[in-house]
């Protein structure tokens, strides 16, 4: 039991800075960083490669059935280098492209079926089988590790959240929504995690919880490890 790999789990809604203290917890413990989120992204863009931008719901969902079994979808291949997940699909790294707005407006009709999770989450268990792992997502210790002792969920206010977003839009060269469009848009999309019928995106029982509105991406962290108490 004790050889077991360690999960951390952080879970919360868009924008509340899960992925950034991830990747920092990861390098200051020396684990990998699975970023669950960016995983949906790339199946969602592999789809999209597929099937034009103009497919319905329908057909995305139909294109999980239709593929012959290959591990991971239409040789789409998830990899880790120095610590950071990579995306390949037909051994193209996706980089960016996974992250444009018709990626996130379409993210639903992958994330809403249950085969499509299923995969994800195995591919995160067979991870997390081999080596220690900081995962962030919505359904991480509710669903892909409801057993790890190491739980913590984010959340942060609306505005908090889309202020973020917009500054991380500019400084990666992408074109930035004015601020009440992100919050709408942040709006609707919690309202799609909160309410998805498996995986939705809850508080875990036993999570501690942690509002990053006020306080900064290092106080977060240093507020996980603080819990952690080098038990990690
Ligand atoms: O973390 P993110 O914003 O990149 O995630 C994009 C979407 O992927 C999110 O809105 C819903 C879906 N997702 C999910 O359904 N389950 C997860 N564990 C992570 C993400």
């Amino acid at each position: 039991e004790n050889a077991k790999p360690r999960i951390l789990s952080l879970d919360g809604p868009a924008g509340s800075g899960k992925s950034t203290v991830a990747g920092i917890i990861a390098r200051r413990l020396g684990c990998l960083h699975a970023d669950s989120g960016a995983i949906y992204r790339s199946l969602t863009y592999a789809c999209m490669q597929l099937l034009g931008e103009q497919a319905s719901p329908e057909e995305f969902g139909r294109v999980f059935l239709e593929q012959t079994p290959d591990p991971h979808g239409f040789a789409l291949r998830v990899d880790y280098d120095n610590g950071k997940q990579l995306h390949y699909l037909n051994e193209e790294e996706l980089g960016l492209k996974i992250r444009t707005p018709s990626v996130t407006a379409r993210i639903r009709y992958i994330a809403d079926h249950a085969q499509y999770r299923n995969r994800v989450n195995e591919l995160l268990r067979e991870l997390g089988a081999k080596t220690a792992l900081i995962v962030d997502g919505r359904d991480i210790g509710t669903v892909v590790f409801p057993d790890t002792p190491f739980k913590f969920y984010l959340d942060a206010a609306v505005r908090t959240r889309a202020e973020r977003r917009r500054k991380e839009l500019i400084e990666s060269g992408m074109e930035a929504p004015s601020l009440e469009e992100l919050e709408k848009q942040i709006a609707d999309r919690d309202e799609q995690d909160r309410n998805r019928k498996i995986g939705a995106l809850q508080i875990p029982p036993g999570a501690i919880l942690i509002d990053t509105s006020n306080i900064d991406r290092d106080m977060v962290v240093s507020g996980i490890l603080a819990h952690l108490q080098e038990q990690f």
